[in-house]
């Protein structure tokens, strides 16, 4: 199996405060890959250095391509697709607009052609067209935001904990519908996630981060059957 995306000695820091100390991780070509840890332990500040919205030192290859240094706009053109954490949708806007926002890089015909395949996978949304995306509820409002990403046609989706704050029946829709997409789409996947215990199920290897440091990396399997690390870091 070829990696799309891999970090080797990965370092990023918010001014003079070091956050991650030299990662080393990748994510397999079509695959899931998850990346776990406490609050605090730097996963945010991972897929902000990816998308290159932190200082980095180390590299970053998407296929063969270096990434590290680039502009955030340069390195989402290259199909790197970032549901922020907190989602990043635009309040005020309709979800209409905020759709065609998430199509900016590309013509209006096909993203229009688009449209219809999130509204597919998202019926909520297309019942909710012209609502304002302030008013939809959370687990409308993190669709809105996978939806968005998605019109990019990215190679890489980049999740920052899509379950957050949403009801157990709202989670497991969206990761049911991130699976479709995942097998249709072939995107691949880095998605960082609080509840250990989904993330594991959905995704074929983990890596548990430590206030910046990796200390396990593995099959989902085999970190999810690991007594210490789930009691240190996974909490279940
Ligand atoms: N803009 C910033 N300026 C300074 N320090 C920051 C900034 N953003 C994050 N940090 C620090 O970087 C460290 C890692 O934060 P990060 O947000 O990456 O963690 P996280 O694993 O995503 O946590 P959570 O699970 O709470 O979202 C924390 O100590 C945090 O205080
Ligand atoms: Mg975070």
């Amino acid at each position: 199996m070829t990696n799309l995306l891999e970090a080797k000695g990965l370092r990023a820091a918010y001014g003079e405060t070091k956050v991650l100390h030299g990662l080393d991780f990748a994510v397999r070509q079509g695959g899931v890959t998850a990346l776990l840890g406490a609050n605090g332990a730097g996963k945010t500040t991972t897929l902000r250095a990816i998308c290159g919205i932190v200082r980095t030192q180390g590299e970053i290859l998407l296929g063969d391509t270096r990434i590290d240094g680039k502009a955030t706009e340069d390195i989402v053109r290259l199909g790197v697709a970032h549901v922020p954490e907190g989602r990043g949708t635009f309040m005020e806007l309709s979800v209409e607009e905020n759709l065609r926002l998430g199509a900016y890089t590309r013509p209006a015909r096909q993203a229009t052609e688009d449209f219809g395949l999130m509204f597919d996978y998202f019926p909520r949304l297309k019942e909710r067209y012209k609502q304002q995306a302030g008013t939809l509820s959370g687990g409308e409002q993190q669709m809105l935001a996978i939806a968005r990403a998605l019109l990019l046609r990215p190679r890489l989706l980049l999740l920052d904990e899509p379950s957050f704050g949403l009801a157990p029946l709202i989670v497991q829709e969206i990761f049911r519908i991130l699976a479709r997409i995942k097998q249709d789409a072939g995107v691949s996947i880095l998605l960082v996630e609080q509840n250990a215990a989904i993330a594991l199920e959905f995704a074929e290897h983990a890596y548990v981060l430590e206030t910046g440091r990796i200390v396990m990396a593995g099959s989902s399997a085999d970190i999810g059957k690991d007594e210490g690390i789930r009691r240190s870091y996974l909490g279940y």
